[in-house]
């Protein structure tokens, strides 16, 4: 698969393969100087695959704590003291915790130097891996500051996936499911088929679920880089998820809180007379199936979630955008725009209608 960069006419690969130390070892002939940057968990499981006496080792502490820019720091000094240059190259193993900040770290050091991402996490193989967005957090918010940065090459090996632990699958399938809502009703079906067996046994994850997302990703950053449009269909039930990501204080995951968003902006979807009932039905037995309506929010926490959702950055003015579903498989379109500005009061009165439904 190829992912094209209209804006700048160029294109990177994301190339399928378990020889992940074959690779790292070509890049040696063609790179005087490599960092392999991964953090601990990975170096644990796979030290042996991803480690090489000849180039530069960078172990990372895991959690969304290391997007900060005291990381940021620590890696840029290793890879100036290792006397790296603009010609050297950067090689990303990981979920998208190592994603992002190494992608940021690889975009401003020395003004850009070439990056690899091997995506290790479903998340990170599904999303964020691909379509250039790379960012470390601080004590404003979430991915505040970052670049649009994008890889030379993309390597997926889905071997990965056997030591992932199944609450990080579970966040991964949050982010399929909201693939399928936006873009495909025959996925959304598929995963209504798989479901039990997958939790069950997290290896039966299909190829085929796994391209079809990636493919719904690509098409929709090759189109809309920048996200001045069409990408903000990826933000379906991130409105309200991020304001839940806040609102726990990042100590809930982000699969959990983007579920909840999921349903809680489905019911928006609905009360516009957009989405059906039924078909907002659909998607709560989905996402209740993989476990993904499990955050206990109470109707006093309303006024402050919708607080939280005025001050993410996607906002225009001070009222909250959101992109929502027409039916499932496609988003709403109004005056040429995938997103739309939704009054307080259908919010409000969506989130507790939500409480009510999980109360019963
Ligand atoms: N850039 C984008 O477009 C984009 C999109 C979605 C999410 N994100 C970012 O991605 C981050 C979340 O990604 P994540 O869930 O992958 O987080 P993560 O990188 O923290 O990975 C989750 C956990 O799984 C472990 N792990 C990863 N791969 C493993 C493997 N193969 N075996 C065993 N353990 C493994 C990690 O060590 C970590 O403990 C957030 O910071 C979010 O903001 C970015
Ligand atoms: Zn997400």
């Amino acid at each position: 698969m190829r992912v094209l960069h209209s804006e700048k006419n160029t294109s990177y690969r994301i190339i399928f393969s378990n020889k992940i130390k074959e690779y790292i070892k070509k890049q040696s002939s063609k790179y005087k100087k490599i960092a392999v940057i991964a953090d601990t968990n990975l170096w644990k499981h796979y030290g042996k695959e991803i480690g090489r006496k000849d180039i530069l080792n960078i172990k990372i502490e895991p959690g969304e704590r290391s997007k900060s820019i005291k990381t940021k720091n620590y890696i840029e000094d290793l890879l100036l003291k290792n006397n790296f240059n603009r010609n050297s190259l950067i090689i990303a193993i990981g979920g998208g915790v190592i994603g992002d900040l190494v992608g940021f770290t690889a975009s401003t050091f020395m003004r850009g130097v070439a990056l690899v991402h091997i995506p290790t996490s479903l998340i990170a193989i599904v999303d964020s891996s691909i379509g250039g967005k790379t960012a470390i957090d601080n004590k404003y918010g979430k991915n505040l500051i970052g670049t649009f940065y994008n890889p030379k090459e993309i390597i997926i090996n889905l071997d990965f996936l056997k030591s992932l632990p199944n609450k990080e699958i579970r966040q991964g399938m949050a982010e399929i499911i909201k693939y399928s809502i936006i873009d495909s009703k025959s996925l959304f079906i598929s995963l209504n088929q798989i479901n039990k067996q997958f939790l069950l046994n997290k290896k039966s994850i299909t190829n085929q679920i796994i391209k079809e997302c990636i493919k719904i990703k690509i098409k929709t950053v090759e189109s809309d880089f920048k996200e001045s449009d069409k990408r903000m269909i990826l933000n379906f039930g991130h409105t309200v998820g991020h304001a839940l990501e806040k609102f726990y204080k990042y100590k809930k995951s982000h699969g959990d809180c983007i579920g909840f968003g999921m349903l809680v902006e489905a019911k928006i979807a609905n009360k516009i007379n957009h989405l059906s009932s039924n078909e907002y039905h659909k998607i709560k037995e989905l996402l209740n199936s993989y476990e993904l309506i499990n955050l206990n929010i109470k109707k006093t926490n309303v006024k402050e979630l919708l607080r939280y959702m005025r001050l993410d950055k996607k906002n225009l003015d001070s009222s909250v955008t959101f992109s929502l579903p027409k039916k499932i498989g496609s988003i709403i379109k109004t005056r040429g725009k995938h997103s739309i500005q939704i009054k307080d009061k259908i919010i409000i009165d969506s989130l507790n209608t939500v409480i009510d439904e999980i109360k019963n």
